[in-house]
């Protein structure tokens, strides 16, 4: 799960679908495209609508994307296009580059919309950004379960 700064967008993503996937054998893990917050842990307007929907994201730490997390991963969710963009430029395969994907296209198929960035905005914002990461991650959940046979 990747968006710029990895305190906002991407840790909610990272512990919805974490959450949802508690019984399968995946890695869930999230980053940013950016270096600026770098060791913190979540805005704390993620941490509250994770927390009163019952998932605790507060020991997470912001990271950056590193080249070797195309290699790694095998599925890599961008919240935006700026921040798809910003990945494919790490791959350098089309291996690499057909695991990048934007995170509503899982629910909105082919039209290519962002998760609005909620960092300058209010609590609403990330009410909106967790209904629309958990509309997403659920289809997500859904196809790993057909993978997994599970
Ligand atoms: P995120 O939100 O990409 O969802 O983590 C942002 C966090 C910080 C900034 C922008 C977006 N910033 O400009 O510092």
């Amino acid at each position: 799960m990747v968006c710029l700064g990895n305190i906002c967008r991407s840790p909610l993503a990272e512990g919805i679908l974490a959450a949802k996937c508690e019984h399968l054998p995946v890695v869930v893990d999230s980053a940013g495209t950016s270096a600026h917050h770098i060791g913190e842990g979540p805005d704390h307007r993620s941490v509250h609508i994770a927390t009163i929907n019952g998932i605790d994201i507060g020991d997470q730490r912001a990271r950056k994307l590193m080249k070797s997390d195309l290699e790694d991963f095998d599925l890599i969710f961008a919240m935006d296009s700026a921040n798809y963009n910003n990945i494919l430029k790490l791959a350098s395969t089309d291996e690499d580059r057909e695991k990048v994907k934007l995170i509503l296209n899982e629910s909105s198929p082919g039209q290519n919309k962002a998760v609005p960035d909620p960092y300058y905005g209010g609590d609403q914002g990330f009410e909106n950004v967790f209904n629309l990461l958990d509309e997403a991650c659920e289809l997500v959940k859904n196809q790993l379960e057909k993978e997994f046979d599970v």
